[in-house]
């Protein structure tokens, strides 16, 4: 009786794995090609690249951000797009690309997902992979008896974001409110645009949630920042008694502007959410794979705290993890599409990745990689203090302010820093901070020294 599957044998079929190793090999061929910034390779090539992204503009009813299109290949930390042009991707799509571009080995993994018998899998259908992924999900998630129980796959952040609430206002119905954080970013679906913290994601949409607010730590004032946010939480408990379904927290906020809050912050906000029966979900969809622990809750020490998690973007495959006691109703979660099988076996490979190859830790690559940037960072402030402060941030997400956190000359900077080949964004207001999501599986600190160079010579030209 064979012991292997049909599926297995085909997978392990010589010929497949020829036919992997020569696409590697050819990978690797090409990118010799690409190993610095470079403008278009030709005249002809950007006009094309010109007229594709008026049509582009035309067609999705806006201008892209950046004149970003990319050709489909890359090196590492380095993008070809459609007209030749090479860029440092230091944004890598905010927070995806955390291989970088073209990577061999991931490809690999892609190409294993690719030739599986379905393009998606979801709710009737998930194979092998989908309950691997899930499985070293709830390992990683429980190294420090995190007790996480389950874990439902989804296809966006903020579909993942609508699970975990959907759990929470069934597991304390009819309670309805929702506690977040000021300047917090988790979505724009109807429901999760009334709690991400900006109106105009809201504009002329139903109110369909009711949220309130609470001041997000300050590091400049630690316990006078605690102290206020927990007034301010037990204001609102006695206004509206027995009210909030769920706290949702963004433990470093993104979109906000790269800000860490800090362990002793959410602990005492934790607590008394914890004495009055209101769920406690932690959104780190960006923060996930970005400090020296794998969930940025274990950063922060809130295995037993917390009840519900998201995670997202770098890991491919979005997530929504919970506690035993938090499980719905049948029916309650359910996806046509939970994902692709591209996006599952790469999101495997990328995390089993991490794990194995010391990224995480106080002497894994993030803490490294970390380091070495916000010195170079450091040491460009220290040059140019009217132009620059920073760096801030944490592991793979590193922030700086440039002329003093100005919206417009903030938005001229980066642009400039695009055409001079370094592709970042814009976080936050008022500052107004530049931000980097490292591709850290793809990095090396001479990458760093090239970028760092680009920045300097980009404030030297705004004047
Ligand atoms: C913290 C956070 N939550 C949720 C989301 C939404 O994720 P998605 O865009 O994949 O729906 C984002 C996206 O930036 C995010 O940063």
């Amino acid at each position: 009786m064979s012991q292997s599957t049909r599926a297995q044998k085909f997978f392990e079929d010589p010929r497949i794995q020829q036919a992997k190793q020569l696409i590697a090999d050819a990978t690797r061929e090409h990118q010799k090609n690409i190993g610095q910034v470079q403008g278009p390779l030709s005249e002809q090539l950007a006009q094309n690249y010109e007229e594709s992204l008026q049509k582009l503009a035309q067609n999705r009813g806006g201008n892209l951000f950046y004149r970003y299109l990319g050709s489909g290949f890359g090196n590492g930390p380095f993008v070809e797009l459609a007209d030749g042009s090479v860029k440092y991707d230091f944004i890598t799509g905010i927070g995806v690309h955390y291989f970088g571009h073209s990577h061999p080995e991931l490809m690999g993994a892609i190409i294993d997902g690719a030739i599986s018998n379905t393009a998606m899998q979801g709710h009737l259908q998930q194979n092998t992979d989908s309950h691997r992924l899930i499985s070293l999900l709830l390992e990683q998630a429980n190294i420090n008896q995190g007790q996480f129980e389950h874990c439902f796959l989804s296809s966006s952040g903020v579909m993942a974001v609508e699970n975990a609430l959907k759990i929470c206002f069934q597991k304390n119905a009819p309670t309805h409110r929702v506690l977040a954080f000021e300047r917090c970013f988790h979505g724009r679906t109807l429901g999760v645009s009334q709690i991400t913290d900006k109106a105009a994601y809201r504009q002329g949409l139903p109110p369909t949630l009711t949220v309130d607010y609470l001041p997000f730590y300050d590091s400049s004032d630690h316990q006078g920042s605690i102290d206020r946010t927990c007034q301010q939480l037990q204001k609102y408990l006695k206004r509206y008694p027995c009210q909030y379904s769920c706290m949702i927290m963004e433990v470093i906020q993104g979109e906000g502007g790269s800000y860490p809050g800090h362990e002793d912050f959410f602990k005492a906000i934790i607590q008394i959410l914890k004495e009055n029966h209101i769920s406690v979900i932690i959104d780190e969809v960006q923060s996930f794979g970005r400090t020296k622990n794998l969930y940025a809750f274990q950063y922060f020490k809130l295995d037993q705290l917390v009840d519900v998690v998201v995670i997202g973007k770098m890991s491919q495959v979005c997530a929504t993890l919970f506690k035993a006691n938090h499980k719905p109703k049948p029916g309650l979660l359910s996806q046509t599409f939970t994902s692709s099988s591209t996006a599952i076996s790469a999101s495997y490979h990328i995390l089993s990745t991490m794990i194995k190859e010391n990224y995480l830790g106080e002497k894994g690559k993030i803490q490294k990689i970390h380091q070495y940037f916000s010195s170079k960072l450091k040491e460009l402030e220290k040059k140019m203090p009217d132009k620059i402060t920073g760096p801030y941030g944490i592991g793979a997400m590193i922030a700086m302010t440039v002329y003093n956190g100005d919206m417009e000359l903030s938005k001229k900077f980066s642009f400039d820093l695009f055409q001079n080949g370094v592709i970042s964004f814009m976080a936050g207001a008022n500052p107004t901070r530049i931000r980097f999501l490292i591709p850290m599986g793809a990095i090396e600190t001479k990458h760093i020294d090239d970028v760092v160079s680009i920045i300097e010579r980009t404030l030297q030209q705004t004047e």
